[in-house]
């Protein structure tokens, strides 16, 4: 029975984004027991094969080429937008709709600039799994986190301080926001093995920093978390120096390792403000995340957000709402973790076949960056620029430092839009054109070629 459906799904007789024949319609057909069809509707499920809509029936995946976005044949391990392959678009569809029937008219009017309130609860509840305990009257729902960060860079704090101290590398969104906001940035070092907590001191002490931004769980684009240790330090540093945290916390729905929790659950003195957002699992185009603020932070956030977009979109609203209390956004979470986490395995496994031991990303079995550190002689500029004509993409992280500072030659790479051939294949070709680029330089000069660069 179940492997009759598969053949139908995978030989397109049921198409992607098809409905599948009821429980009652299939075990009519096949003259077995409702209990044999669910079992194996279970087992087609848990292949990720076909996925359920509650009160409406059980739907096959649409999984077009990981490379949506580019030509076949084209790698791409550069972009940090989710996989259209695991995106179940027929669920949010259905949640779309679904919002449209339940809320009606509400959803095509201006709404409360912090979020439609049963979806603030209903965050609050999800908050919860991850250790964040905050009443819904502390979340705005944001139109995506990026929205959060530019207007917390915006807006003034109640420490009355304004430079803003972001780690180095970190998320070049965030640095185009301070540029085109004029703000005072500096930065301290983040490497693989974490943040040096006096230096970080050091800068609470002596500069007026308004907040700390700092991306604690799978960096962007180190792909390396924070210690729990250095998550207590920050707390505590905070409340001494009257300096705020501005948590980033991505992908917390993505974490591996659930003893990791964030810089917020050790604060002691309100001076976290939690960002999360869901454009990793849902949508991105939806533009949904949420921040938990200090109470003080409520009245100006809210005028802030209005003057920015009134409110998030109801309709995109609505939907997270549905997706949250149906429990289809913790299970696509899940299955979204298991995917990544495949493929973050093989690109390591693939890093330890193809490129010498001081030259792996650092070890990581969740996420979806790595992150790869060159040797001087050979430039991350220069190898990016080869691999396009290869049609690899990677992502060279120059933009992740600010202006001020050196940045390393390094290059970020994403699981998120490849499968494990791509895998395979994308870092053969790096290692394979790093050696080519190597051998071009040193051609005539030295007799055997710089093969051992990595
Ligand atoms: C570290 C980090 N923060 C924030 C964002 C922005 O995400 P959103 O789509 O929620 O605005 C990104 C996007 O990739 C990111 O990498």
């Amino acid at each position: 029975m179940k492997d009759h459906l598969k053949q139908q799904i995978n030989g397109g007789a049921i198409k992607p984004g098809g409905k599948l024949p009821s429980i009652r319609e299939l075990s009519e057909q096949w003259g077995c027991s409702n209990n044999t069809v669910i079992r194996a509707i279970n087992e087609l499920e848990k292949e990720h094969l076909i996925y359920a809509v509650p009160k409406s029936g059980h739907y096959v995946i649409v999984r077009p080429s990981p490379s949506a976005d580019r030509p076949a044949g084209q790698i791409d391990m550069a972009v940090a937008a989710p996989d259209p392959g695991i995106i179940p678009y027929e669920e949010i569809r259905h949640g779309l709709n679904r919002a449209v029937e339940l809320y009606g008219d509400h959803l095509f009017s201006y709404g409360d600039p912090l979020g439609i309130p049963s979806l603030r609860e209903a965050v609050s509840r999800h908050l919860a799994d991850a250790q964040i305990f905050a009443g819904s009257e502390r979340i705005s729902v944001v139109s995506g986190s990026q929205q959060a960060l530019h207007l917390l860079a915006s807006m003034p704090f109640p420490n009355g301080k304004s430079t803003i101290l972001v780690e180095q590398p970190c998320y070049a969104g965030m640095l185009t926001i301070l540029r085109l906001l004029g703000a005072t940035a500096i930065g301290i070092a983040r490497t693989e093995s974490g943040l040096d907590l006096d230096e970080l001191e050091r800068h609470f002490r002596s500069n007026a920093v308004k907040f700390f931004y700092t991306v604690p769980r799978y960096h962007n684009p180190l792909g390396t978390s924070l210690s729990r240790r250095e998550k207590e330090a920050i707390a505590a540093l905070a409340e001494k120096y009257d300096v705020y945290i501005v948590e980033d916390d991505y992908l917390a729905d993505l974490e591996t390792d659930s003893k990791s929790d964030p810089i917020y659950s050790y604060d002691r003195s309100g001076r976290v403000i939690y960002i999360r957002s869901f454009s990793k699992i849902m949508l991105p185009g939806l533009r949904l995340g949420a921040a938990v603020l200090p109470p003080a932070f409520i009245p100006s956030f809210r005028m802030y957000k209005a003057s920015s977009d009134s409110s998030t979109a109801a309709l995109s609203q609505a939907a997270l709402e549905i997706h949250l209390s149906s429990g289809l956004f913790r299970r696509h979470a899940d299955m979204t973790k298991e995917r990544y986490g495949v493929r973050m395995r093989m690109l390591q496994e693939a890093c330890s076949r193809y490129l010498n031991e001081d030259c792996r990303p650092s070890p990581s079995t969740g996420g979806i960056f790595a992150h790869l550190k060159l040797p001087d002689r050979l430039s991350a500029e220069e190898l990016a620029a080869a691999l396009r004509r290869k049609d690899v993409y990677v992502f060279h992280t120059a933009p992740c430092y600010l202006p001020s500072v050196e940045s390393a030659n390094s290059l970020r790479l994403s699981i998120i839009r490849t499968d494990e051939k791509q895998i395979e294949d994308g870092i053969r070709i790096i290692r394979e054109t790093a050696d080519e680029l190597m051998s071009q330089r040193s051609a005539g000069k030295f007799s055997r070629s710089a093969v051992t660069w990595m």
